[in-house]
């Protein structure tokens, strides 16, 4: 048996061998060994854990390269440039002030003139198509594959829907993007704002200036305004982005909660110093106002020998969310999921929210446990990361997407709505092996014109079509108002 079993997949192996030419055997040796060494690199990565710390990192070749005593010497070690990177106005309250100094080979300004290019799906522009109404929901997006076009990261990009004005720094993007090919020699930074990603198939390996992180599904990042990086991707990829205008994410306020819960701050992992003292042609791009632009400049911007501050990029593992629920009855308000949160001027009021619906018990008492039918004076974006997503169990898939706009109504499927109101009511886990979760955002989003005709699922309003009128008068119902028992009772 085994000697067959061998036979059969070494003939396997043999005709395998035969069809793949010389350039296709090159390219999956490739393949492997970039995989092999994102993998090696992956296991290297060391983070420091926090939220919003005053970090210091310095990278293990050059001791001593970060200043002590002062940001500016007249002379830096090892020949360095000092440079300061200021993610808020100097004069901002100090609960607020978020700056880094970054210690590196050459300074940031050493490249060529930007210049337009196209921007593909990536807009800011969202006066281009008429408004739309109605719940939307997408199938999983296409991934382009390697074989048919290369595409990285930033090829990829493409806006789906969003609100405000880049200029005036108000405002949100929603993005999806797919790619097949790590970013060579290329990096990207927003001048607009700070992007928080999403990561949905296949993990990232994001190169900052600040070092590096591997971003896989079920995590997510933040990398904030200015700040340069790269992704490197081992296969098919594809995840959310969102982008925030106004200024930064905050962990949510804890209120009644205390002290804990929620996303720790503990469980936030920023990037230690890593450089690399590359000359190569190295193309920059920008994203300003809106649209892409490139540079070229003849060396690795990921020269940062060492860094101090509190503007820093960070991940963070979903699993490590402490979440908070009922344990008594009705559905709570999903805010109470929320993980990160960019505040408006209005109290309370979310530019943007991120929000995960995690693995959880489910104990409410009398009560429909599903989220409630519900029309919002906010906008509602949702991915799927993994899993089926327990309000509609049909239809919503990893890597797809849906938007409830601004006082549209949703809720529930109605075989959903008949499940949960007949089911027993004992403790039960809920998602478990799924990761939904939903950019909320104050402002009313419009959709482009690539996020009105791609995968678009023309059929969503039918799942909700199916719900019956269940109104009945009847003498006998102890729950609800009865007019007739009224009657005997007068
Ligand atoms: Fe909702």
């Amino acid at each position: 048996m085994y000697g067959k079993s061998r036979s059969c997949s070494n003939r396997y192996i043999i005709n395998s061998i035969k069809r793949l030419t010389k350039f296709d055997l090159a390219r999956e040796a490739y393949r492997r060994s970039r995989s092999f060494n994102m993998s090696l690199q992956k296991d290297k990565l060391q983070y420091m854990s926090g939220f919003g710390n005053e970090f210091t990192s310095e990278d293990p070749r050059c001791p001593g390269a970060l200043p002590q005593g002062q940001n500016n010497p007249q002379k830096c070690k090892y020949g360095l440039y000092a440079e300061q990177l200021s993610g808020s106005a100097f004069t901002a309250p100090r609960e607020s002030n978020v700056r880094s100094w970054l210690y590196r080979i050459r300074p940031s300004v050493k490249h060529n003139p930007f210049k337009p290019i196209d921007n593909g799906l990536f807009t800011n522009d969202w006066d281009k198509v008429k408004p739309n109404p109605n719940q939307m929901r997408w199938k999983p997006f296409d991934i382009t594959k390697a074989s048919q076009k290369k595409v990285d990261f930033v090829q990829g990009m493409a806006t789906i829907c969003g609100a405000g004005d880049t200029k005036g720094r108000h405002g949100l993007g929603i993005y999806i993007y797919t790619c097949n090919t790590s970013m060579d020699n290329k990096c990207f930074y927003s001048s607009d704002g700070d992007l928080l990603i999403v990561p949905q198939q296949g993990g990232i390996l994001i190169t900052t200036e600040f070092g590096k992180m591997q971003v896989d599904p079920n995590e997510i990042c933040v990398i904030q305004q200015g700040i340069r990086f790269s992704v490197a991707v081992s296969g098919e990829t594809r995840g959310y982005m969102m982008e925030v205008f106004d200024g930064h994410f905050t962990l949510p306020n804890l209120g009644p909660i205390g002290a804990n819960g929620l996303a720790n701050p503990r469980d936030f992992l920023t990037p230690t110093a890593c450089y690399e003292d590359k000359d190569c042609n190295y193309t920059v791009i920008s994203k300003f106002q809106g649209h892409l632009f490139s540079a070229k400049q003849d060396h690795s911007p990921f020269d940062v020998v060492a860094w101090h501050g509190n503007y820093a990029p960070y991940k963070y593992n979903l699993d490590n969310f402490c979440t908070m629920n009922t344990v008594s009855f009705d559905h709570v308000d999903p805010s109470v999921f929320t993980v990160l949160t960019c505040q408006s001027l209005k109290p309370g009021t979310a530019i943007a929210d991120f929000v995960i619906f995690p693995p959880r018990w489910s104990v409410a008492q009398n009560t429909f446990r599903p989220p409630y039918y519900h029309r919002n004076c906010m906008s509602e974006f949702m991915g799927l990361i993994l899993g089926k997503y327990e309000a509609k169990e049909e239809g919503f898939s990893p890597g797809g997407a849906t938007l409830h706009s601004m006082m549209t109504p949703h809720g529930p499927d109605a075989e959903c709505f008949e499940n949960a109101s007949s089911s027993d009511l004992k403790p039960q886990r809920v998602a478990d092996g799924t990761m939904a979760f939903m950019f909320e955002s104050s402002l009313s989003m419009a959709v482009t014109e690539w996020g009105n005709k791609t995968k678009v699922d023309e059929k969503y309003y039918e799942c909700w079509q199916p719900l019956k009128k269940h109104f009945t008068i009847d003498e006998n119902d102890t729950n609800g108002p009865s007019i007739a028992k009224k009657k005997k009772a007068t």
